[in-house]
């Protein structure tokens, strides 16, 4: 592919925020350049989480990824919460007329990338020391080197949707930024095995022993996560105690099925919350984890993602159609109010789900009590089910 010296929107980051933003934008007749640190390969490999709000599914469709979705993503009406030797339902189609959809992130990514190829739209992979210039001007320029070359992109804007160890949200003046975040004693390990999963929806489990989750990729891939000490090394949990703590933490009554495999991925991933303010400054914007981090208890990051490239999206159309900068203006402020609010939904799930403190404690007690109140209330469980389904766009 020749090299491109000019585009309408420089994006850098090929995760699903860079090309979700690179395929709509498409759609709508704006022209963008992704670039990528990593291989085609690495993106495509990345194992993530899966479920995704109707709000994700309609920006995909719009973005014309959406048919692999529908045939293979798995719709579900509800979660179960498995706490106290209980287990509740949390039924969305009910209390929300809404539902989610599982499909791995994984999958979303490799939708998005093909149709982006498909399309002719260019992707720069293996993008060395990308660098940005210029953002207070109207013409912000990246630099970067590939294949041992130096070049140079000239653009209207910057999309920053590099991820959390991106250069996106560092090329904001550290004078402007703001961070807050919060790091959780605790971390969470993934094994992911091609068994039929034990349940057909999500069960989230608080056990005394820790937190475990039994989540799915497809009737014939399951994933689990059982919670884990900071300092846990991935040797010291062999399969066999990985299934046996999964047997132990989700074994509420009735005791799901859980038919064991040998993992094909195993991982462990600390959580945080995390919030850099403002998201945009002069032509650079950020989108996704670039700008936020929550902890995956709520199943928000890859949602908040969308939602950011939407926001972003209609004010860049917005300028292009007409002229008309407001949103563009507004893009920070109009993007954090959502994500506030799935930071706070995220941050709840995981201090309500998780063990934290010593069995007995005030902080124990209230847990206990929040679960007990959520079990009773259909008021309670309804602003679980409205948050966890996505608050509107
Ligand atoms: C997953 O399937 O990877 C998953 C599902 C729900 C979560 C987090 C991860 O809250």
């Amino acid at each position: 592919m020749a090299s491109r010296d000019r585009t309408q929107v420089g994006i850098i980051g090929a995760g699903p925020a860079g090309l979700l933003l690179a395929r709509l934008l498409e759609v709508h007749g704006v022209d963008s350049v992704i670039l990528e640190a990593r291989t085609r390969d690495y993106v495509e490999a990345r194992i993530r989480a899966g479920v995704l709000e109707q709000g994700t599914v309609d920006l995909l469709e719009e973005a014309g990824v959406a048919e692999r979705l529908h045939r293979e993503g798995l719709v579900h009406d509800g979660v179960e919460i498995a706490a106290n030797g209980r287990r509740l339902r949390i039924d969305f189609r009910e209390l929300t007329g809404k539902t989610v959809t599982v499909y791995g992130q994984t999958e979303v990514t490799r939708d998005l990338i093909a149709a982006r190829l498909a399309g002719g739209g260019p992707i720069v992979f293996e993008a060395d020391d990308v660098a940005i210039h210029d953002i207070e001007t109207d013409r912000p320029r990246l630099s970067y080197r590939v294949a041992g070359e130096d070049r140079s992109l000239v653009c209207d804007f910057v999309a920053g949707c590099d991820g959390f160890h991106g250069i996106g949200r560092p090329s904001l003046p550290a004078s402007l930024r703001r961070t807050v975040d919060r790091t959780y004693p605790f971390g969470w390990l993934g094994i992911l095995a091609d068994v039929p999963p034990c349940s057909d929806e999500l069960i989230y489990a608080s056990h005394p022993r820790g937190f475990a989750l039994a989540s799915m990729r497809s009737p014939t891939r399951s994933r689990y996560y059982v919670q884990c000490g900071l300092d846990d090394k991935i040797e010291a949990w062999p399969d066999a105690r990985i299934w046996d703590e999964l047997r132990l933490r989700l074994g509420s009554e009735p005791a799901p099925d859980i038919t064991t495999g040998p993992s094909i991925e195993k991982s462990i991933a600390p959580l945080r919350s995390f919030v850099s303010t403002p998201m945009q400054h002069g032509r650079l914007f950020l989108a996704g984890d670039a700008a936020h981090i929550v902890p995956p208890t709520g199943a928000k990051g890859l949602n908040l993602a969308a939602s950011d490239v939407h926001y972003l999206c209609r004010a860049l159309l917005a300028h292009y159609a007409k002229g008309n900068d407001d949103k563009l203006r507004a893009y920070s402020d109009t993007a954090l109010a959502r994500v506030w609010k799935a930071e706070r939904f995220s941050w709840w799930m995981t201090t309500l789900l998780h063990r934290l403190h010593p069995e007995g404690s005030f902080e124990a007690q209230m847990q206990r009590a929040e679960l007990d109140y959520l079990a009773s209330s259909r008021a309670a469980q309804t602003a679980l089910a409205e948050n966890y389904v996505g608050l509107p766009f």
